[in-house]
């Protein structure tokens, strides 16, 4: 496990950024392709813009790129402002090269919620698995809609989102009640299954997960903590996020 600590959620996603995209060019030239899974939510939108701004500059091309992401809300329009797939086209997609045949972002309404979920798992291994993968971290250690009871067993499924997190999504719906009680999800186990990973989280409110997630047991508590079973694991960390974090950490400051 890595730890990258930033003065800000700004520069942590600027150096960020130049590493995913150097890194995603030499995967390109090693294999001509590249599968890449996305989170959503507030913690990856500067790295976004920062990915638009390297693909203007032509750092990075987005031809053999190919797109999933992690959740997707239980029956949300893809439309819908906040449907996850909405996010992704209007932080990312909309503004490179990505072809439409390469995204495979996960519907809300599939028509057979079972064939649905075991196509997902199937489609990522017919590919040859996800070479990166960006993840947040919700304040109860959730990591996709994988929330506080899920194992690392799990795969692509349907689940229920805790009331805690619909709380806070509740400051994107008009109100709690509005937030959805459902989300598919890709699983702890597929999580794992990428050959790399990174998650991103800022500012103190993330300290105390942040400390769950690192320092303490690898349980269905804090879903995130099943990330230290990676063997190519980084967190891309503020240094406001770390700031309970044990002293005697090997903690790598830029
Ligand atoms: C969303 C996702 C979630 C978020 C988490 C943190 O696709 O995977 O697990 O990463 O809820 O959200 P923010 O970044 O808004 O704090």
């Amino acid at each position: 496990m890595k730890i990258s600590v930033y003065k800000n959620k700004e520069e942590g996603s600027r150096i960020f950024s130049k590493t995913f995209v150097n890194e995603i060019n030499s995967i390109l030239l090693k294999k001509n392709n590249c599968t890449i899974c996305l989170a959503t939510g507030s913690s990856p939108t500067i790295f976004y813009n920062e990915l638009v701004i390297h693909y203007k500059k032509k750092n990075i091309d987005f031809k053999k790129i190919k797109i999933f992401n992690l959740d997707e809300f239980y029956n949300i329009n893809p439309k819908s402002i906040n449907s996850y797939s909405y996010y992704l086209y209007h932080h990312l997609l909309n503004h490179v090269n990505i072809k439409q045949k390469n995204v495979n972002l996960l519907l809300g309404k599939p028509a057979n919620l079972k064939d649905y979920c075991k196509s997902v798992e199937d489609e990522i291994k017919k590919i040859g698995g996800i070479d990166i993968m960006i993840l947040g971290i919700g304040m109860n250690g959730h990591i996709g809609f994988n929330e506080p009871g899920s194992n690392q067993n799990t795969v692509t499924r349907k689940v229920r989102i805790s009331d805690n997190s619909r709380e806070i999504l509740s400051n994107d719906f008009n109100s709690q009640k509005d937030v959805p009680n459902e989300a598919i999800t890709l699983g702890i186990k597929t999580i794992l299954s990428a050959k790399k990973i990174y998650l991103l989280a800022w500012g103190t409110g993330k300290s105390d997960i942040i400390k769950k997630a690192i320092e303490e047991d690898v349980n269905e508590k804090c879903p995130a903590s099943f990330l230290r079973k990676h063997q190519n694991l980084e967190f891309i960390l503020d240094k406001y996020s770390t700031s309970k974090l044990n002293d005697s950490l090997q903690v790598n400051r830029n």
